[in-house]
């Protein structure tokens, strides 16, 4: 019988991370000259899942697909599996396992997740967790490891040493939490808002003061939290046979996020990609890494020809902020993170495409035939302006790229439909997770109608639902029972939490 951890006694709820779904792994491996496998058919196993927050939405969407998580704690692997069967989703498995010891009869994977694990094991433990997603990943395999990094763990090192020093003689993972929340009070009132130094530690408080329990009990008050330099990961991977792919999120890689005089200088700067990346970490105080790595022999192509997006599929949200689509001059664009901007007709009609079918994507042939019709310009020459500024603006976080299609609601349906994982989720959680994998904070009564969303219920039973609610004093809906349904179904539609009812 293995010995409880602290996971057991104070459980670390999952939620998934959108960087982490094998979308992400499959496009980043794609761009770069990888031949991945198929989303849609493949072997996918993460270490560290916890109850499945993470796992369990990835492949309740991806049918085809088989999954595998592995957890040291027992308790928070049978939470996952409670929330498995009432889905009776025979594609995945949740085991109690250590990673030092996971049984070769599982086989090896194509896509590897470890999340929030690598810098919250022991020092020693941390090439051993390396080399077992080495042996454990198929040839074209991709492994995506996350992990606390410096510079910007510096002064949140400094923070954690003071609530380590305070707390930790506290046993009871309550006591501790609520110690520490004391504590970063106390640090925060005590510094100087005059000075840099004391700036910065109440940001950091600031922030830690809005994170869940979890986080504060296991980053910040427990033993084991070993941030490090990115160099010093990618040499470390080496040594164990890994060679570094890129970042989950392509955008943090590029310097496009940086600031004008950023940009320039990252022009100057001598080396590599690696080199590159690390200066910019200190540009950035960058302070958390979602690293994906590959077996040390796969040949990549880092400078990345634009034709490789034409077998992708393109989403944007693309929100016009000034100027026009069809008129002349620049029009700028909302990415989720960044604006873009553009004076080209051919740039401005296609984010305007994207925008007017989101939130589902599309195949990028569609997308040059839909531009071109717009523009009433050659297809020839729409497909090699699009596909020239597709890495650009996916750099830049105002285009997503997608490895297959999503078959998201574009328009409210008779019959809603949501994921049955998410609907189970909203009777519990405020946050939930979307198609995309990304997590939504849902209002009261959008989160009552997505759980009734299971494509049965129609427009009419909604609304019925939606009326006893209100008149049992369950819930307020304003300004009326049919305006409440509309503005919750829109709002549904528009968080990306609502798929076609046929694909
Ligand atoms: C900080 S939590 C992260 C959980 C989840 N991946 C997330 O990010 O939401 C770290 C997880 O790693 C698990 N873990 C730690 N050591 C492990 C080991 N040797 N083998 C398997 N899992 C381990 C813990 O039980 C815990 O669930």
């Amino acid at each position: 019988m293995a010995e409880a951890t602290l996971y057991d006694v104070f459980p670390y709820r999952s939620r998934s991370y959108v960087e982490s779904h094998i979308d992400q792994l499959y496009t980043v491996g794609h761009l770069f000259g990888m031949k991945p496998a198929p989303v849609e058919r493949c072997r996918v196993l993460e270490i560290g899942c916890a109850d499945g927050g993470n796992l369990v939405p990835m492949a309740e969407l991806l049918p085809d697909s088989e999954f595998v998580g592995i957890d040291l704690a027992e308790r928070q692997v049978e939470d996952g599996l409670k929330w498995i069967e009432p889905l009776g989703l025979k594609n995945i498995e949740l085991l109690h396992k250590n990673f030092k010891r996971f049984p070769a009869k599982y086989g090896n994977f194509d896509y590897i997740i470890c999340h929030g694990v690598f810098s919250w094991i022991p020092v020693p433990e941390q090439p051993k967790l390396l080399e077992m997603i080495r042996s454990r990943l198929t040839p074209n395999g991709i492994a995506y490891v996350s992990y606390n990094t410096f510079p910007g763990w510096h002064i949140r090192r400094t923070i954690r040493d003071f609530l380590m020093q305070h707390s930790s003689g506290l046993r009871d993972p309550d006591e501790r939490v609520a110690q520490a929340r004391n504590l970063l009070r106390f640090l925060h009132d005590a510094s100087s808002d005059e000075t840099s130094y004391g700036k910065l530690v109440r940001g950091q408080c600031q922030g830690l003061l809005g994170t869940p329990p979890q986080y504060l009990l296991h980053g910040f008050t427990a033993e084991e939290n070993h941030p490090m330099y990115f160099r010093d990961f990618v040499r470390m991977a080496a040594e164990q046979n890994l060679q570094y792919l890129g970042d989950a999120e392509f955008g943090l890689m590029m310097p496009d996020r940086l600031h004008p005089e950023g940009r320039r200088a990252m022009e100057n700067v001598p080396g590599g990609i690696i080199e590159h990346e690390q200066v910019q970490d200190y540009l950035i105080n960058r302070a958390f890494r979602r690293s994906l790595v590959i077996q040390q022999d796969v040949q990549l192509e880092r400078s990345i020809p634009w034709e490789v997006v034409e077998s992708l599929y393109m989403s944007a949200r693309a929100r016009l902020l000034k100027g026009e689509i069809d008129g002349v001059g620049e029009a700028r664009f909302d990415g989720p993170d960044h604006w873009f901007q553009t004076d080209s007709p051919i740039l401005k009609a296609g984010l305007s495409v994207l925008a007017a079918h989101w939130p589902d994507n599309m195949p990028f042939d569609e997308w040059v035939a839909r531009t071109a019709e717009r523009t009433e310009r050659p297809g020839i020459e729409v497909r090699g302006m699009l596909g020239r500024n597709v890495l650009p603006m996916f750099a830049n976080g105002v285009l997503r790229l997608h490895p297959r299609y999503l078959g998201l609601a574009t328009e409210v349906s008779d019959r809603p439909l949501a994921s049955p994982w998410t609907r189970r989720r909203a009777e519990l959680f405020r946050w939930v997770t979307d198609l995309r994998h990304g997590m939504r904070n849902v209002p009261p009564v959008p989160r009552f109608v997505l759980q009734h969303c299971d494509g049965k219920n129609t427009l009419k039973d909604l609304r019925k639902k939606l009326s006893d609610e209100h008149r049992l004093g369950r819930l307020t809906v304003t300004p009326s029972i049919e305006q409440g349904l509309s503005d919750a179904l829109e709002g549904l539609l528009e968080r990306s939490l609502l798929r076609r009812n046929e694909l």
